[in-house]
């Protein structure tokens, strides 16, 4: 069966990320453009990439800036790099860093590029707050205004409910419903209890503090200077709590369905800074540059549901799709990564896996089968480790490929569910 890239395969050559930080701590002072220019930066002289070589990068964000949103431009002007490096930005929600990757991916398939840089970043620190249309249109008539008691006559309609200020909400525009609401209506249509997401916290907490005691995470972060003072430098993510407890995580209470909830915020992906990037290459460029490749980009596929419905469950409609396109199936992976929005969507995804139910509705005529867990976000996952929402795929995927080059594994699936009912699933294989 042909695969991704056939005659052009697309390949991983390195991943790098800054470190992950809950938003409003050590990195509220970066833009998600700093955070994105802080890892490609380091991306390049740790991979010894001649900027030269460079023909375009893809980056993805959720809450772009307003004043600059095109991203991947923003980045691509840095001073170490040659103008000439053409750019654009992507937005998949959640799986915009894996949009970003994918778009690469492509240009590199069908001959369009040889080299390019995707990746992502977020700053939940700074997200764009509005003004209400009424304080809006003052602003505006007042900016029009030829006179001074003209422009103060602009704001003479102006009420105070116009002077509440409008921050982007973590909520679906389609039905209002929240993630977390999201997250408790799956937990309950899956039964998924409290303490089997706690389990599974706690689980993703000391996997990624070991994954950090032993340096395997910490290699794939780029010690972040914070910018623009550049007096405090982070390595390491600062959400992962080695020390947590299942019976501390029993004690939080529920946040989103504060009387009949499961999810808190110790099972929850907590609000997060950071920015990622993998540098993608022709196989054939990354042979004739001297680079060996992690892993080559088997095939992957996206899926949709009704966001009314579960919303975060399309990674159990976009996995099936992506092995059978790779002309593999689960039981093929040597690990799998999975985004982990909340322990809920996890355990949710997982058991989707093993449904005749949801098989079908991927086209498949038999379930995947059940995830062993001992392949399974091996260093932890977004709960413990953050989730700034544009650069995660980012992270997932150079963690995929580093750990299957580690175990000597072969192939590693990947999947990120994201808003607006949408999945995404990746094949690789270590070559
Ligand atoms: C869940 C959420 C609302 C919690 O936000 P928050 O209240 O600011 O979270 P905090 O980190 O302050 O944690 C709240 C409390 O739980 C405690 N806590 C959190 N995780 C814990 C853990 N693993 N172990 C022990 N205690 C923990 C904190 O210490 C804090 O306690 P305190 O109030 O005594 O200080 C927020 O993280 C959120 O919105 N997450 C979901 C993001 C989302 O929707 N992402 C999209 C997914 S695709």
């Amino acid at each position: 069966m042909p695969t991704f890239g056939d005659g052009r395969r697309v390949v991983v050559v390195a991943g790098l990320r800054t470190a992950f930080a809950k938003a409003g701590t050590v990195l509220k002072p970066m833009s998600a453009i700093d955070l994105g220019r802080a890892c490609v930066s380091e991306l390049i002289e740790r991979t010894n990439l001649d900027p030269a070589q460079l023909e375009a990068i893809v980056f993805g964000t959720v809450i772009p800036s307003i004043l600059a949103p095109n991203i991947a431009r923003e980045i691509a002007l840095m001073p170490m790099l040659p103008k000439g490096v053409q750019a654009y930005s992507v937005s998949r929600a959640c799986a915009s860093a894996n949009q970003a990757i994918t778009d690469a991916a492509d240009q590199i398939a069908l001959g369009q590029a040889d080299v390019v840089i995707a990746g992502g970043a977020e700053s939940l620190s700074n997200i764009p707050i509005l003004h209400a249309r009424g304080f809006a249109d003052a602003l505006m008539a007042a900016n029009r205004a030829k006179s001074l008691p003209q422009r103060l006559g602009a704001f003479s309609r102006v009420r105070p409910k116009d002077l509440r200020p409008i921050a982007p909400a973590i909520a679906e525009p389609s039905t209002g419903e929240t993630m977390g609401e999201s997250a408790e209506k799956m937990a309950k249509i899956n039964h998924i209890p409290r303490d089997e997401q706690d389990q599974f916290a706690l689980r993703s907490h000391r996997l990624a503090a070991a994954g950090t005691a032993d340096g395997r995470l910490t290699a794939e972060i780029a010690p972040t200077y914070v910018s623009p003072r550049y007096e405090t430098v982070i390595t390491s993510d600062n959400g992962i709590r080695e020390q947590t407890s299942y019976d501390q995580l029993a004690a939080l209470k529920p946040v989103f369905d504060r009387t009949y909830g499961t999810v808190t915020a110790g099972n929850s992906s907590p609000l997060t800074d950071g920015g990622g990037a993998v540098l993608l290459m022709s196989e054939s460029r990354a042979r004739a540059l001297g680079y060996a490749p992690l892993a080559v980009i088997r095939a992957y596929a996206y899926a949709a549901l009704d966001p009314g419905e579960q919303l975060l469950q399309a990674p159990v409609l976009a996995a099936p799709v992506a092995l059978k396109r790779a002309g593999l199936t689960l039981k093929d992976m040597d690990l799998i990564e999975m985004h982990e929005a909340f322990a809920a969507q996890v355990l949710s995804n997982l058991r989707g896996f093993e449904s005749q139910q949801w098989a079908e509705r991927a086209g498949m005529s038999a379930p995947l089968g059940e995830v062993d867990r001992t392949r399974l976000n091996v260093m932890g996952g977004s709960i413990a480790i953050g989730h700034p929402f544009g650069a995660t795929g980012a992270r997932i995927l150079t963690t995929l490929c580093n750990e299957l080059a580690r175990r000597r594994g072969q192939f590693g699936l990947l999947t990120v569910c994201a808003a607006g009912g949408l999945g995404h699933a990746m094949v690789v294989e270590r070559i």
